[in-house]
C-alpha cells in the first residue's frame, strides 16, 4: 500500500512564483526591499479590496509585536488575548514586557467569547487596569464574532489588533478577514493557505501606522545620512525573494481557498452518518472559512472511539493528523497570567482534531484518508 505522508498542510506552489523570483536574482534585487517587495503589498491590498496599507514583514509574529509596539503597549500593561490560538498570539505580548490577560473561546467560531471578553475587560479595569489591546484571532480560518468583538472593543475604547495569520481569503457579512482590526496581521509560513516560505504582513486603514511599522521594521533610521537612531529598530522586514514566492502565491490564493473549502466538504460527507463526530463548519451564511484547517471534534459519550484513537490510526497509515491548539491558559509558561472564562476551549483541545486539509492533496489522497477513516469507524 502507498504509504507517503500525507501532511496536515504543506506549501503548494503555483509555477509562477520562480519567475518573480528569478526576477530578482537577474536584476540583482537580494535584498529586504525591491520591487517584489512593494508589489507583494499592492497585491495583498487590492485583494483585500478596502482602503487599507500593507507592510510586508519576515513573519506573522514580527507583525503581531509591531502591532502591539503601534499601539502603545509598553512594559506592566495588560493585553487581552483569545486563549485558544497558537502561542505566537501571546508571545509578542510578553516581548512588550506586558501581561496576557486570556480569554475563553465561544462554541459557534471557536474564538474570543464576546461575554467573557466582557467579563474580563470590567474586571480588569475594576482592578484598576484597563487593557491596552484585545488580540482576538480567526482560528482555522474562521472568523471571530467582528460584530459582537468590535462593539465591545469600541464601548470600552480598547482596539483590536486582528490575528490573520490563518484567515487570508476568509469573510465576515462579504468583507475580508484582515480588514477588522485597528492593527491586523497576517502569515505567509510554510504551512498557511500562501506562504512566501516564512514571511507575514502588517495591515492598517491608517497609512501612517504602516509606515511606522516599516520603519520599525528597517532597524528604526532616522532621516539623515549617517546611521541615526532615536528608536529602537527591529530587523523585520520581507525579503525581495521571499516576496517573489509571494507575489506567485497571490495568483493562485482564491484557487487554495475553494481547495481547502472543498476538503471540508470531503470531510463532512465522511462523517456525516458518524454518532458524536461534529466537523467545524460556519455557524451561518455571515461567515465564510478558508477553512485553512478541516477539524472535527468528537463526542466521547456518543461516539465508540476517541479523538487520540483516530489520530492513531491515521499516523499508522502515515497521515498526519494533530490535537486542536492546546489553550494558552494551560501552558505552563503562561500558568501565571489570569484567565476569564469556562471549559469551552479547554474541552475543544481535548476532543478535536485537525485533519490534513492542503491545497494540494490529491484524489489518491482523498482515497486513501476515505479508506483509512471509513476501516477505522
Ligand atoms: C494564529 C496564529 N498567529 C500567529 C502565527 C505566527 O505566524 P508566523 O509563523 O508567520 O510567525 C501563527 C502561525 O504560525 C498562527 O497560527
Amino acid at each position: 500500500m502507498n504509504k507517503t505522508k500525507i501532511w496536515l498542510s504543506s506549501p503548494h506552489m503555483g509555477g509562477t512564483e520562480r519567475d518573480f523570483v528569478n526576477e530578482a536574482f537577474d536584476t540583482n534585487w537580494v535584498a529586504p526591499l525591491g520591487p517584489n517587495v512593494n508589489n507583494f503589498e499592492v497585491d495583498i491590498q487590492e485583494y483585500l479590496k478596502e482602503d487599507v496599507h500593507v507592510a510586508a514583514l519576515s513573519s506573522g509574529t514580527a507583525a503581531l509585536h509591531l502591532g502591539l509596539i503601534l499601539l502603545g503597549v509598553t512594559a506592566g500593561d495588560e493585553v487581552i488575548c483569545q486563549s485558544m490560538t497558537f502561542s505566537a498570539s501571546a508571545n509578542p505580548i510578553v516581548y512588550q514586557g506586558a501581561t496576557p490577560v486570556f480569554v475563553d473561546s465561544e462554541e459557534d467560531t471557536w474564538n474570543i467569547c464576546p461575554i467573557h471578553l466582557e467579563t474580563a475587560i470590567k474586571d480588569r479595569i475594576a482592578k484598576g487596569k484597563k487593557p491596552k489591546a484585545i488580540v482576538a484571532v480567526h482560528l482555522y480560518g474562521m472568523p471571530f464574532k467582528v460584530d459582537e468583538i468590535t462593539a465591545i472593543s469600541k464601548k470600552y475604547d480598547i482596539p483590536i489588533l486582528e490575528d490573520s495569520a490563518e484567515s487570508f481569503g476568509s469573510e465576515y457579512k462579504g468583507r475580508k478577514c484582515g480588514t477588522f482590526g485597528a492593527i491586523s496581521i497576517l502569515s505567509f509560513n510554510g504551512n498557511k493557505i500562501i506562504t512566501t516560505s516564512g514571511g507575514g504582513a502588517l495591515i492598517s486603514k491608517d497609512k501612517e501606522i504602516r509606515d511606522k511599522a516599516i520603519f520599525l521594521a528597517t532597524q528604526a533610521r532616522d532621516d539623515a545620512p549617517h546611521y541615526q537612531h532615536s528608536h529602537i529598530g527591529y530587523n523585520y522586514r520581507l525579503s525581495n525573494i521571499s516576496a517573489g514566492i509571494g507575489r506567485g502565491q497571490m495568483q493562485v490564493l482564491q484557487e487554495h481557498v475553494g481547495y481547502r473549502q472543498d476538503m471540508n466538504a470531503f470531510y463532512k460527507k465522511i462523517f456525516k452518518d458518524i454518532k458524536g463526530a461534529t466537523v467545524f463548519v460556519e455557524p451561518s451564511s455571515d461567515y465564510v472559512s478558508n477553512h485553512w484547517l478541516s477539524c472535527v471534534v468528537i463526542n466521547s459519550n456518543e461516539a465508540s472511539f476517541t479523538t487520540e484513537e483516530l489520530r492513531l490510526a491515521l499516523l499508522e497509515e502515515n497521515i498526519e493528523s494533530r490535537p486542536l491548539w492546546k489553550p494558552m491558559h494551560m501552558q505552563p509558561v503562561f500558568k501565571e497570567s489570569p484567565f476569564y472564562g469556562t471549559h469551552v476551549a479547554q474541552s475543544l483541545f481535548e476532543n478535536g482534531l485537525c485533519l490534513p486539509s492542503g491545497s494540494n492533496l490529491t484524489n489518491e489522497d482523498r482515497v486513501r484518508l476515505t479508506n483509512v477513516i471509513q476501516k477505522f469507524l
